[in-house]
């Protein structure tokens, strides 16, 4: 996750560099939204209850060295109440709102703007920041991009995390050949591994009497998804190459995003 704080604080420094402050709030009473303007002119039309609801003040949230849980439930909630004083402190850096219900909310400029609900460019950022970044690629694009690591090496474990996430895909080499074990070891580090009506783990081998396409010699695999009929498909498929063809044996990807974004544009259909 490195690399995602890392993302997080850029943008925070760079709000910091800038000196984002709070210019001027105005509260629209009969639509029940806090205006903002910060001093670069950029503005933010807030629902007053949801900052209420999203306050990290201690009466809406109990935090402790080991645990910060919600105390604010949804039945004790009123989602009509109005705040006591809505301010800028003297910095121009936090936004306060004293609540009827007693409640003190402190919101930072940089937490507002980067949670801003009327700007696009921080709805970019905060997908970026949670949601990895949306890149998918054709033949040409992944030849360059492909990551490759070493098995052994653990120290390169979260680059290859977050190459699987990025890419989808990821090449492991440096297992024993011919030995079984490796996906048990690689999935033993990223979480459960997942049962199949196939057992924990299953070897496809070419068998004269294929009774399933991926037994079958002779002929190529079409692409494929495996197991997309399960309520809960896999998230993440390891395949470990035993034993490599004499001739050909080669493994072939598709990014599916792609094709569907192929077809969208040549459609000009949208997808769901
Ligand atoms: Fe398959």
């Amino acid at each position: 996750m490195i690399n995602f704080s890392k993302r997080l604080l850029s943008s925070v420094r760079l709000a910091k560099e800038s000196v984002l402050k709070i210019s001027e709030i105005h509260e629209e009473k009969s639509s029940r939204l806090i205006s903002i303007r910060w001093n670069d002119g950029v503005e933010g039309k807030y629902p007053l209850i949801w900052l209420r609801d999203t306050s990290p003040d201690e009466r809406t949230y109990s935090i402790g060295p080991a645990m910060k849980a919600r105390n604010l439930v949804m039945s004790e909630f009123d989602p009509e109440q109005n705040a006591e004083s809505i301010k800028i402190d003297e910095s121009g850096e936090i936004l306060k709102i004293d609540w009827k219900d007693g409640a003190k909310s402190r919101f930072s400029s940089d937490w507002l703007r980067f949670r801003n609900p009327s700007d696009p460019e921080a709805r970019k950022l905060r997908r970026q920041v949670y949601l990895l970044p949306e890149d998918t690629w054709d033949r040409a694009i992944i030849e360059k991009r492909l990551k490759k690591f070493d098995f052994h090496q653990a120290m390169v474990f979260h680059d290859f995390l977050e190459a699987v996430c990025l890419d989808g895909i990821s090449i492991l080499t440096g297992a024993e050949p011919g030995k079984l074990g490796a996906v048990e070891k690689i999935s033993e580090r990223i979480g459960l591994l997942k049962q199949t009506h196939f057992g924990r783990t299953f070897e496809v081998a070419t068998k004269s009497d294929a009774s399933n396409m991926a037994y079958a010699h002779n002929s190529a695999l079409p692409f494929h998804t495996d197991f997309p009929s399960l309520e809960q498909p896999p998230q993440l498929q390891m395949l470990h190459m035993l034993h490599s063809a004499r001739e050909g044996g080669n493994s072939l990807f598709v990014d599916g995003f792609h094709v569907a974004n192929l077809v969208e544009i040549e459609q000009s259909i949208k997808l769901q």
